[in-house]
């Protein structure tokens, strides 16, 4: 087994109860396999956005990607706060996401950015099946990016994803994150955030 299998063996969730082997084994890792993105994986993985649920169907997930090599990735890239800089160069594919801020009628759409987590959320257990990890960023200039891409009004960019195959080298990566790539995952109870029959005002 190489370093790379090692981490991924690792990084598997150490789970409360028995889920769904594809969600146990997904994470988000800061290196990544140096090899392009195959066509048909990456029109799967927008297959699978496709048909996820939204609020009234809307629909209102944009995307814009870039794979490595190309102006446009690093036009994405020179969006990234310092910190993302220092990884995601790592990437094979970059992509900012986007949602669509008014229904038919302009009003407000408040679910859209549910519904683009939502699809986002479809992408990434896609994406886990085909090997691909995705890694999905806040700290991202949306501003800027919006100017970039010259985003029309009305569509509001909202995170960043690096993404690729899983594996890559931690020697990739400044040392600083090369711990937190092997750190142990830590997530909060069950109990504090599900609530039976009555809010918890402890939790
Ligand atoms: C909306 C969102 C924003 C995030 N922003 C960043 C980011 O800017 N930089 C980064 O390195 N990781 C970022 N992450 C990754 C989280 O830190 C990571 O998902 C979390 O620590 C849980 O780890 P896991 O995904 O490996 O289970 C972000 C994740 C999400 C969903």
């Amino acid at each position: 087994m190489n370093a790379a299998e090692q981490i991924r063996l690792e990084n598997i969730a150490d789970t409360q109860h028995e889920i769904f082997a594809l969600l146990k084994q997904r994470y988000s890792p800061r290196t990544f396999k140096k090899k392009p993105l195959k066509k048909d994986h990456l029109e799967q993985l927008f297959e699978a956005v496709r048909w996820s649920a939204s609020s009234n169907n809307l629909q209102p997930w944009r995307f814009i990607y870039a794979e490595k090599g190309t102006e446009a990735y690093n036009k994405i890239y020179n969006c990234f706060s310092d910190f993302n800089k220092s990884w995601t160069k790592n990437a094979p594919v970059l992509m900012l996401s986007a949602y669509k801020e008014k229904t038919k009628e302009g009003k407000e759409n408040f679910h859209a950015l549910h519904d683009l987590g939502l699809s986002l959320g479809q992408m990434t257990v896609q994406a886990q099946y085909l090997g691909i990890a995705l890694h999905h960023m806040a700290g991202v200039d949306w501003e800027k990016a919006q100017k970039v891409f010259q985003v029309p009004e009305g569509f509001h960019i909202s995170t960043a994803i690096a993404l690729g195959y899983y594996g890559g080298d931690l020697e990739d990566l400044p040392e600083d994150l090369q711990d937190q790539e092997t750190a142990k995952r830590k997530r909060i109870p069950i109990k504090e955030f599900a609530f039976r029959e009555n809010w918890n005002p402890e939790a």
